[in-house]
């Protein structure tokens, strides 16, 4: 799926019914997220990252964080808790909107749409932490690594980089050992945007707004963070953030 289909499904998706749309608990559906509860599991999320990062013997903090893909700020408000701003940034609009109403939540945060594969509001080395959670598995490949290399771009040296990404399916999983499961998978995501983007022209053809799930190999993605940009990979450790079916990682590096 390409940018512009990405940002029209996350609006439509996002403005139906935003905190499920973070969240995609079936029993939330329809707008039945507490959103005190909702927000809750955000802090829950960030004390989980400071604890591992404490193991590695490295502390949260610096003046300039992004959280990309920040959807509603979930995860933005408890980050900015340790730097003097933090931009969340999302590809569509309504998440954006959303965020930005609850500001008293975090009143160091900024949010701001981000419509390209460039991290456009940022300078060269500008940022010292930036992280992504369950954003990235809804991007192609060929855009996830643009932008990490962008990344790689507006990261200080010495700046910290944290990002989930699913690896491969779980082969654990029964439906997961058919035949060529990602690549019919695959087949299905093209299918349907193809189908969406017909339906624009033809109303007749019903299509309803969807996630697209992606992943990249681990060993991928460490030789690309290594030898393409300049980042010291410091750890992957497993974070199963995109359910069961998908073998998922968090990713942390240090820019060189
Ligand atoms: C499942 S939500 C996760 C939100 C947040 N990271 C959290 O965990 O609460 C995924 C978010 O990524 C955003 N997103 C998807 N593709 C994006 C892109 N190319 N650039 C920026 N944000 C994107 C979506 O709009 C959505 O808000």
């Amino acid at each position: 799926m390409n940018l512009r289909q990405l940002q029209a499904n996350f609006e439509s998706l996002a403005t139906d019914d935003p905190l499920w749309t973070v969240l995609s608990d079936n029993a939330k559906r329809g707008g039945k997220w507490d959103e005190a509860e909702f927000y809750e599991t955000g802090v829950e999320v960030v004390d989980d990252l400071e604890s591992r990062l404490g193991q590695l013997d490295i502390q949260l903090g610096g003046d300039t964080a992004i959280d990309f893909g920040c959807g509603v700020g979930r995860l933005t408000f408890p980050l900015s808790r340790h730097f003097k701003t933090c931009y969340g940034i999302d590809i569509a609009q309504r998440m954006v909107d959303f965020a930005n109403e609850r500001l008293s939540r975090g009143p160091k945060c900024r949010f701001v749409v981000n419509e390209g594969a460039r991290l456009e509001h940022f300078e060269d080395a500008s940022v010292d932490f930036a992280y992504s959670a369950i954003a990235f598995q809804h991007i192609s490949p060929r855009y996830t690594l643009e932008y990490l290399r962008d990344f790689d771009r507006v990261l200080k040296p010495g700046g910290l980089f944290v990002f989930q990404l699913p690896s491969h399916l779980n082969p654990e999983r029964a439906e997961n050992q058919k035949p060529f499961r990602l690549i019919r998978k695959r087949f299905h995501y093209r299918c349907k945007a193809v189908l969406q983007r017909f339906a624009k022209l033809l109303p007749f053809i019903q299509s309803e707004s969807f996630f697209e799930m992606n992943a990249i190999p681990r060993d991928r993605v460490v030789r690309f963070l290594q030898e393409t940009c300049h980042f010291k990979v410091l750890a992957v450790q497993e974070f199963q953030a995109a359910g069961p079916a998908w073998i998922s990682y968090l990713y942390i590096a240090r820019r060189k």
